[in-house]
């Protein structure tokens, strides 16, 4: 039985009791104690104040630990704000936060405090793939569940977490490959012409970034005239992107078309393509494509900036919290989740999406 489940199981036993030994004079549902409460007289009230504290205990908040990446995009903050909003003690939680800062030895860190303080529930966003066994192990000793949200590790034992829940990153790079053939055909791009690329990857061992760079790349494979001239980690940021976006326009200067793995790259990209004296987007030298889909691409794509971006959802707090609240059942539930997710260019018309969208 888990710590949470131990606890639960106490909290009847003393309510139980509590019933048993004619308290109030029998047990009631915490509504009928309410009722009854407003309507005593002050002393019998005491004894309805004693209930409430058992019955408070007995519907304890469920804790939450948090092992966020940090706080290095706009889609990251969305995510920050989908947890902390979902979270809350109305909805029976309390939530420990942690924000890394990029760095896996902090949610490492983050974790073993989590473990410390006997939460109920871990959850990891976890910021490279690899070497997660050993805390993920610590975590399992305690009876902790495991939650992944936005990324996958890997690992040999997958019993080391209950459920991962995520967009499918190689997906969404081959959802931007399958959308850069669909437009240079609409632009009567021959078959043999060569289309020059690069590519800003995100962190690097980040799942995200693989399974982006791997999709992309199994379209690129289907393409004998594009050719990938450079890839370079843009670290998922804005300013990272820009510098990075920089030195490849030095080095190249046939760029056709740049690959941000996230749109704050992306915009840092556009920026210097600016800077550099050239253009961008649907009329512009260079055509741009990212992931993300938050609301500043769409003004970037209405500015006519930014060619297309691959929708990853980070609204990965009530998709938790449902399994969380499945597991507090004890249902069963699916081990790997993925979002369902799509893409937006220039060809749509994004204001009204863009006034229908969460983040
Ligand atoms: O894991 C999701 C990625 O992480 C998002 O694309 C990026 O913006 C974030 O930093």
């Amino acid at each position: 039985m888990s710590k949470r489940g131990l606890s639960l199981f106490v909290s009847a036993i003393m309510l139980t009791m509590f019933a048993l030994t004619g308290c109030g004079g029998g047990a009631k549902a915490p509504e009928e104690s309410k009722s009854v409460e407003s309507s005593e007289t002050a002393g019998e009230s005491k004894s309805e104040e004693a209930k409430s504290e058992v019955s408070k205990d007995a519907s304890k908040l469920i804790v939450v630990g948090y092992a966020q990446v940090g706080a290095e995009s706009d889609w990251r903050t969305a995510n920050t704000e989908s947890f902390k909003s979902t979270f809350v003690p109305e909805n029976g939680y309390e939530l420990i936060f942690n924000d890394a800062q990029q760095k896996q030895e902090n949610q490492i860190k983050a974790i073993r405090d989590f473990i410390q303080q006997e939460v109920d529930y871990i959850v990891l966003a976890p910021v490279v793939e690899t070497g997660w066994d050993t805390v993920l192990q610590e975590a399992k000793d305690a009876g902790i569940p495991v939650i992944l949200s936005d990324r996958m590790i890997k690992t040999s034992d997958d019993s080391l977490y209950t459920a991962l829940v995520c967009g499918d990153f190689i997906k969404e790079g081959e959802t931007a490959g399958h959308w850069l053939e669909d437009y240079l055909k609409s632009k009567n791009v021959a078959a043999d012409e060569k289309i020059n690329i690069v590519t800003l990857q995100g962190t690097i061992g980040a799942s995200a970034q693989v399974g982006r760079t791997d999709g992309f790349a199994n379209i690129l494979g289907q393409n004998a005239n594009w050719n990938m001239l450079a890839k370079q980690t843009g670290e998922f940021t804005q300013s990272k992107g820009q510098e990075v976006m920089e030195s490849f326009l030095k080095q190249f200067d046939d760029i056709d078309v740049v690959v941000a793995e996230n749109d704050n790259m992306a915009f840092g990209a556009i920026d210097a393509i600016k800077a550099a004296g050239k253009t961008c987007g649907p009329k512009g030298d260079i055509t741009v494509i990212s992931f993300d889909a938050v609301k500043a691409a769409f003004d970037a794509m209405i500015a006519g900036d930014l060619n297309a971006s691959i929708e990853c959802s980070p609204l990965h707090g009530p998709r938790v919290a449902e399994i969380i609240q499945k597991l507090e059942k004890g249902e069963t539930v699916d081990k790997i989740q993925y979002v369902d997710e799509s893409y937006f260019d220039t060809s749509m018309d994004l204001e009204k999406i863009k006034a229908g969208r969460a983040y």
